[in-house]
């Protein structure tokens, strides 16, 4: 994508004429000029392959390439974490108008959407963040990187509600996840003082907080006959969906800020909101409806997705469609059927078929008047 993005640059001058060379040229400039800074471009690492370089990787900031040149195999992880968590997050909105889509070949990843500090932003923000903890974390605990190792302080014995145990294994080093992907993934943030990147800030915490709440005790039992009398036991992070599950419900609950006067912080703009937006995602702007497929604003339009006729959530055709209306196809399904179970130790299923209703939302009709046209 790399090699892709210079040789687009570079084909139009030799192949074309001058002056659309110099068109192409200023539009360049403008591109270069106008792109906004908050295209928060390390995503785009889960791009890369084996080979990091880290002066190839467009967007990063000086301390992020900094980092990225005296870890580059940290970056590595950072990349193959990137996959995961946007996968989550396309899990996460996959009954949703917004559905976390990505655009190939764009190394903003997401488009033009994050441009917008809706609560879709903090939540990829959120996620984003949560998935560099998770990837480091994991790859310290599997010993792929130099410069971390299994917590070295859960040695020795312990106590928790149940008793005492003693510390084994490798417990995952959480504070080197969170502190590495504080440095790294805030480093763009922290070079302006706005309130999308005060936003940003906040939302990328959210996200950290949400790995290291996912922690659990794992134990086993020694003793006589399993009477447990004896405990070892080691800290893991939990499966990466819990995370996404906790930030889908911190989405759904987001609080809207503006900037207080002297710019250090939030206010959160419901006069009535009591309590605190510590442990919660906050957002700026009101997000679009996604209905309609609008460039400028990144949305890619429901036109075509898949909805639930009998639903009456966000996947239900009236809201997804957003009453535009739905056509229906009847396909045929092939699903695993009259199983059975084969001495030893096998199952055995047959393939049955049927025939089942798709529905899909209509594009956007246009005026009439744009039809005689
Ligand atoms: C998300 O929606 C777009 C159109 O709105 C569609 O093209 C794409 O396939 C969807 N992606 C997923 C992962 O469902
Ligand atoms: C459609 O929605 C209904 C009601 O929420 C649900 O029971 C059903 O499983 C959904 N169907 C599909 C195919 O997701």
């Amino acid at each position: 994508i790399i090699r892709y993005k210079r040789n687009s640059t570079k084909c139009p001058v030799q192949h074309h004429s001058k002056p659309i060379s110099k068109i192409y040229f200023s539009f360049i400039l403008l591109l270069l000029i106008f792109t906004p800074r908050v295209d928060s471009s390390w995503w785009h690492i889960r791009a890369l392959g084996a080979r990091v370089i880290c002066d190839n990787i467009p967007g990063l900031v000086n301390k992020q390439r900094q980092l990225c040149q005296h870890h580059p195999e940290l970056m590595q992880s950072i990349g193959e974490g990137a996959k995961e968590w946007i996968r989550e997050c396309q899990h996460q909105f996959r009954h949703h108008r917004w559905n976390c889509s990505t655009l190939d070949r764009d190394h903003t990843v997401f488009g033009r959407v994050m441009l917008r500090s809706s609560r879709e932003a903090a939540f990829v923000y959120a996620i984003s963040s949560a998935g560099v903890v998770y990837a480091i974390t994991r790859a310290c605990s599997q010993g792929a990187l130099t410069s971390c190792n299994c917590d070295s302080d859960k040695r020795g014995r312990a106590r928790d509600n149940r008793g005492n145990f003693d510390w084994v294994g490798c417990s995952d080093n959480i504070n080197y996840g969170i502190k590495f992907a504080t440095s790294f993934v805030d480093a763009r943030e922290k070079m302006v003082k706005d309130a999308r990147a005060l936003m940003n800030l906040h939302n990328n915490r959210c996200g950290r907080m949400a790995v290291k709440r996912f922690m659990k005790l794992e134990c086993k039992c020694h003793g006589v006959s399993g009477s447990c009398s004896l405990r070892t036991c080691w800290l893991a992070m939990s499966d990466f969906r819990r995370t996404g599950d906790y930030l889908r419900k911190k989405y759904n609950r987001a609080i809207e800020v503006t900037m207080n006067q002297d710019g250090t912080g939030f206010m959160v703009a419901d006069k009535d909101f009591k309590g605190s937006t510590k442990n919660e995602l906050v957002y700026i702007e009101n997000s679009p409806d996604y209905c309609l497929m609008d460039r400028t604003a990144g949305s890619l339009g429901t036109a075509g997705r898949v909805c639930n006729k009998s639903s009456r959530g966000t996947d239900g055709c009236e809201v997804m469609c957003c009453g535009r209306g739905y056509d229906t196809m009847r396909v045929k399904r092939v699903t695993k059927c009259e199983c059975k179970f084969k001495w030893c130790c096998a199952v055995e299923c047959n393939h049955c078929e049927d025939m089942v209703d798709v529905h899909t939302c209509k594009p956007h009709k246009r005026p009439d008047w744009l039809d005689i046209t």
